[in-house]
């Protein structure tokens, strides 16, 4: 078990990724990693978090794992008191567990409260859950940093533009649960923003994953690509934006 602290020296930043078994969250720690960030893999089935992490320790990355599954609040806690004696601290929070339950189904009931409350239960709460439990850790850090991956899909602004790519897509409850944490995203910047944590949502673009398994082979970006913009606001500086809404591109409407 690697230690982020040799006596009162930090030797490298720590970082969470949850959902980071497999998909973007993956390669976003695999690229966490590769900066020299002591990297702990997130993941709601040990199995899969410690394989993961063994991928990335052949790397010669300082990988680990903590069973996280972001829609039980126990679960979460036990992730955090075993962050906290492991480590101390916590320099960087990616909350990048999310499921599009709409998507990966033939689904034709679009308004269904069963259906907004499985994704929300996940997407959203899941991430406040995490947040709740991890911010006394980011806030002994020196500058931390939260990194919510979100999705133009949840823009408000993008959903209504004739012009966009996605206007034709209709999945209410992915849409409605990332515009909720976008909405979070702002909150919590105001909250901390005496604080030297900052929180930004980002999104990676249309990536070649799971969740979307249909849609999988017509996404542009591999996941080693889309994880870029991500770590990048998980490294930001001190004058870096918090409150933001970015893609690889710049700064999206809300
Ligand atoms: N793919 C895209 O085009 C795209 C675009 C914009 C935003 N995003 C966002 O990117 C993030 C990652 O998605 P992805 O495309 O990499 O999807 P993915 O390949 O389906 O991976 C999802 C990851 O989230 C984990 N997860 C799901 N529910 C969880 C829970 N309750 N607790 C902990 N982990 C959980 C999964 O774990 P298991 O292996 O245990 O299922 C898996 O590791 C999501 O937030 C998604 O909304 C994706």
């Amino acid at each position: 078990m690697g230690m982020a602290h040799s006596g009162n020296s930090i030797t490298s930043k720590v970082a969470l990724v949850t959902g980071a078994n497999r998909g973007l969250g993956f390669e976003i720690a695999r690229q966490l990693g590769q900066a020299g960030s002591t990297v702990v893999i997130g993941a709601r089935d040990p199995q899969r978090g410690d394989r993961a992490a063994a991928l990335l320790r052949a790397e010669g990355l300082g990988a680990e794992t903590a069973t996280l599954d972001v829609a039980d609040p126990a679960s979460v806690q036990d992730a955090a008191r075993e962050l906290r004696d492991r480590f101390g601290t916590l320099d960087i929070l990616v909350n990048n567990a999310g499921i599009a339950p709409e998507a990966a189904t033939e689904c034709s009931e679009v308004v269904s409260a069963s259906l907004f409350r499985h994704t929300f239960h996940t997407n959203l709460i899941g991430a406040v859950s995490t947040v709740e439990w991890l911010l006394p850790l980011l806030r002994r850090s020196e500058a931390g940093r939260i990194v919510n991956v979100s999705t133009t899909m949840g823009s408000l602004a993008d959903q209504s533009d004739p012009g966009s790519p996605y206007y034709a897509t209709v999945v209410p409850a992915y849409q409605a649960s990332k515009a909720a944490l976008n909405s979070v995203t702002v909150g919590l910047a105001k909250l901390l923003a005496d604080t030297p944590i900052k929180v930004n949502a980002i999104c990676p673009g249309f990536v070649q994953t799971d969740i979307t398994p249909m849609n999988r082979d017509h996404a542009p970006l591999t996941p080693a690509d889309a994880a870029r913009v991500v770590v990048r606001y998980a490294l930001i500086d001190d004058d870096g934006p918090s409150g933001g809404f970015f893609d690889a591109d710049g700064p999206i409407a809300w």
